[in-house]
């Protein structure tokens, strides 16, 4: 008991003194993931248990370094990030604890958390393939092996390869068709594209829709946020592309998550696992929909119509930790494929 005030008294050290009363009950969570609103989400927390939450934000790379760099004296209790490939980094780094939780079990679908409990999936998003609406019939693009084919010479557009949302989309390739297939696609896409890999993800999309490219690969949210834009021309580009959401006669549309993990060193435990539990509830998953245009990871949850105009689909069901274990790899296929 000495020990656990102490500790937290350790923890509340910094910057996360002022936000937080010492003694009451708090949590410190890391966020790489922020969006407008997020408040709401966190005081919705506050008020259904009474512990208050001190946000640290940043990237996830930042958070990680930060978080290491503090080792055993880290405030930090909860590591909120995107992308499986991050929440690997962090336990391949040894600054996650696993969380033996039946809510987190029950409530997420085993294809979306670490089989050992060190992370969790808290909501999921697909890699869609973005045509350009006027090519859409002549394309006819199912799948993401199309893209490899000769008839798509010059029109792809992509990201670096470097960043992590194509590192976990390799990395599941890796999983599922082994190493060589994966170069070979990889090699074959690079071999098609309309311009050298550059931008993030919006930008790909503005490429397709302003004729630069005819196929893109993006995330599903991108898109959604430019339907649902305020600007008239990121709604007049989105009108302009049709989303694929490819392998629907196969695996299916690769998948990823944002998510979170309890960190090793956390003064907070028994708040931080209340928090992970509390971002699988019915209110945070809703949020995670409306907010951000991710899919909740619970299925019962119900999608809001920016999403399911999406339309029905299902997902490859690969464990995401699969995109960690061949992160290495695939960066290392990507450099040999020549795609930069
Ligand atoms: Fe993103």
């Amino acid at each position: 008991m000495q020990q656990t005030i102490v500790k937290s008294l350790l923890g509340a050290c910094g910057a996360l003194v002022a936000a937080g009363s010492l003694g009451a009950a708090k949590v410190n969570v890391y966020p790489a993931r922020h969006y407008e609103g997020d408040a709401a989400l966190y005081d919705a927390f506050t008020k259904e248990t009474g512990i208050k939450v001190n946000r640290k934000e940043g990237k996830p790379e930042e958070l990680l370094q930060l978080i290491v760099a503090q080792g055993n004296a880290s405030p930090a209790d909860v590591l909120v990030t995107v992308d499986a490939g991050n929440l690997w980094r962090a336990e391949a780094a040894g600054v996650v604890q696993p969380v033996a939780s039946p809510i987190l079990s029950a409530r997420i679908p085993a294809q979306f958390r670490d089989p050992s409990n060190n992370w969790f999936g808290i909501a999921y998003r697909v890699r869609l393939i973005a045509v350009a609406l006027d090519q859409a019939d002549k394309l006819n693009v199912k799948s993401y092996d199309d893209l490899a084919a000769p008839r798509f010479k010059g029109m792809v557009c992509a990201r670096q390869s470097s960043n992590i949302y194509n590192l976990s989309l390799l990395g599941a390739r890796i999983g599922a068709d082994g190493a060589a297939k994966a170069q070979a696609w990889a090699a074959a896409v690079a071999g098609n594209f309309a311009r050298q890999p550059q931008g993030g993800d919006t930008d790909q999309l503005l490429a397709v829709a302003s004729g630069e490219c005819k196929v893109a690969i993006a995330n599903h949210y991108y898109l959604v946020r430019l339907q649902n834009s305020k600007k008239p021309e990121e709604q007049a580009a989105a009108a302009k592309i049709k989303a694929v959401l490819p392998d629907q006669d196969g695996r299916g549309v690769h998948a990823n998550i944002s998510g979170a993990a309890m960190l090793k060193s956390a003064p907070n435990k028994a708040e931080a696992q209340k928090f992970l539990e509390f971002l699988v509830s019915d209110t945070a998953q809703a949020y995670f929909a409306n907010g951000n245009y991710e899919f909740p990871v619970v299925a019962s949850v119900a999608r809001p119509q920016v999403l399911t105009n999406l339309g029905e689909f299902k997902t490859d069901t690969i464990n995401v930790r699969v995109y960690g274990e061949n992160q290495a790899e695939a960066q290392k296929l990507f450099d040999k494929a020549g795609w930069r």
